[in-house]
């Protein structure tokens, strides 16, 4: 198994609900090292940009404003297969369907208000990963 990077982001919700700490304590607990952080509060046109894939869906424009609500942390883990590890810890991303014990199954309030994000796939880390982190940013830690 490959040593990756994935992007977490905490949103806006989670971010004002004080939920960090125990967000980021159960990326530790999964032995994920942070190796970047960055509190941000997204402009219309930077939260538009992060999530262009989605651009023509019916949901854009709430996801959109969502995300613009007040500050997000962006997070870079690593660690051997982060991509789906991180993803197995915040669960599915309607939080109905999330597990308890994940994050989103935990302290998610709905689809949009879902607490965390998570890059999918090798290609999709890199460029969220550079969307708010330069290489300078960046502190990889032996395990
Ligand atoms: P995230 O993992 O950040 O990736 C895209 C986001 O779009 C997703 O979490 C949800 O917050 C949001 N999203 C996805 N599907 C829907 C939907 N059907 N209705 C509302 N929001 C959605």
């Amino acid at each position: 198994m490959a040593v990756e990077r994935t992007l977490s982001i905490i949103k806006p919700g989670a971010v004002a609900r004080n939920l960090i700490g125990k967000i980021i304590t159960r990326f530790e607990e999964e032995g994920l090292r942070i190796i970047a952080v960055r509190m941000i509060h997204l402009t219309e046109a930077q939260a538009k940009s992060f999530y262009a894939v989605h651009r023509e869906r019916p949901f854009f424009g709430e996801l959109v404003a969502y995300m613009m609500e007040s500050p997000i942390l962006a997070l870079v883990l690593e660690g051997e297969n982060a991509i789906a590890r991180n993803r197995e810890l915040m669960g599915a991303t309607d939080p109905s369907k999330a597990m308890p014990g994940t994050i989103r199954g935990d302290f998610a309030v709905s689809v949009t208000r879902n607490t965390v994000h998570g890059s999918d796939s090798t290609e999709t880390a890199a460029a969220e990963i550079a969307f708010f982190f330069s290489q300078a940013d960046l502190f990889p830690r032996a395990s």
